[in-house]
């Protein structure tokens, strides 16, 4: 599915268009590069499942948990990782598997470790306000 946003406005909307898209999966890799939108777009997505606090980019830790509406978020940004080792040592399976949604950024860090079923969102910078947005099912 392909998705135009024109501004940051629209990322409500596209948020629900890729919960739906989901159809009850729960991990969604992010791809895209540095600025492209991923933490801003995935703020959208936990307002969606109903969090209270906003999300913000895990700075200090590669994981940071939010409390949906009906369900646990998990939000990691790997960037930082230096090699899958570190993703073992912070216990990402027990997360992956949890059941609970997943919210990755930068999966391509840990590349060896992906589930075999996600949803790929790719964000693609078009202008300074405008992004193209593809969901796949993988
Ligand atoms: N349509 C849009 N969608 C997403 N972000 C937008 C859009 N238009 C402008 N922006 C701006 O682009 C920036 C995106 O930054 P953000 O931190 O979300 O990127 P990121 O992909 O998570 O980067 P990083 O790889 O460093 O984690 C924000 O400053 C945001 O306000
Ligand atoms: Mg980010």
């Amino acid at each position: 599915m392909n998705l135009p946003v024109k501004n940051i406005d629209d990322l409500n909307n596209a948020a629900q268009k890729l919960i739906d898209f989901g159809g009850g999966d729960k991990i969604f890799l992010f791809y895209g590069e540095m600025g492209a939108g991923k933490t801003t777009f995935i703020k959208y997505l936990c307002e969606c499942l109903g969090t209270s606090e906003p999300a913000t980019s895990p700075t200090f830790s590669i994981v940071n948990e939010y409390e949906g509406r009906e369900d646990k978020i998990y939000h990691f940004d790997f960037y930082r990782l230096k090699n899958e080792n570190e993703a073992f040592d912070m216990g990402y399976e027990e997360y992956f598997y949890s059941g609970h949604y997943c919210f990755i950024e930068w999966p391509e860090k840990i590349g060896g470790l992906l589930p075999p079923h996600y949803i790929r969102i790719e964000i693609q910078v078009l202008t300074n306000n405008e992004r193209w947005l593809t969901f796949k099912k993988i």
